[in-house]
């Protein structure tokens, strides 16, 4: 189930834009270990799991009048704090199911694609460490 949200601009009775939000967790593939290895590489050998919860963006997009004013990257630093340092939820991950158009735009926000094996498919599943973003 998810949350979807909206940011309307007022004075011009438009909606900016809208991203939707959803519980998701990461679970250990044994045929991908190389990528557990990447997912835990920051998170100490004593509170390793075989899964970690994470929030999913489920859908984000930015009305093409507002796009390239770092709307998209604003909306994905808030995501990041409330689920960080607000502690908004216990979780470790953010994911997405990112366009592969907009892959780019998630790189550039700090996001990897979690596997090799979905580099031909519509879309690539991602995340971001949210202990890269504490700054407490
Ligand atoms: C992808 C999207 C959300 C980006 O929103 P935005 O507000 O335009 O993004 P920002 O202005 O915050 O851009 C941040 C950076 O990412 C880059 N970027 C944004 N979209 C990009 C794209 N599609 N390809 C490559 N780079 C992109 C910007 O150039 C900018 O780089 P800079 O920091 O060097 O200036 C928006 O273009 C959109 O709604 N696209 C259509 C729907 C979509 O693809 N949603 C994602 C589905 S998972």
């Amino acid at each position: 189930m998810a949350v979807t949200y909206l940011l309307e601009y007022m004075e011009q009775n438009k909606t900016a834009a809208y991203f939707s939000l959803l519980a998701d967790k990461i679970i250990f593939n044994p045929d991908e270990k190389g990528v557990w290895n990447k997912l835990n590489r920051n998170i100490p050998n004593s509170k390793r799991r075989r899964s970690y919860p994470a929030v999913k963006v489920g859908r984000l997009a930015v009305n093409e009048n507002y796009s390239g004013q770092g709307l998209g990257t604003f909306i994905l630093d808030n995501i990041k704090y409330a689920f960080s340092n607000v502690k908004r939820l216990g979780c470790r991950f953010i994911t997405v199911d990112a366009l592969k158009t907009a892959v780019p735009f998630y790189e550039r926000n700090g996001f990897q694609c979690i596997t090799e094996s979905d580099k031909d498919e519509e879309t690539r599943l991602m995340f971001f460490d949210l202990k890269n973003f504490i700054t407490e």
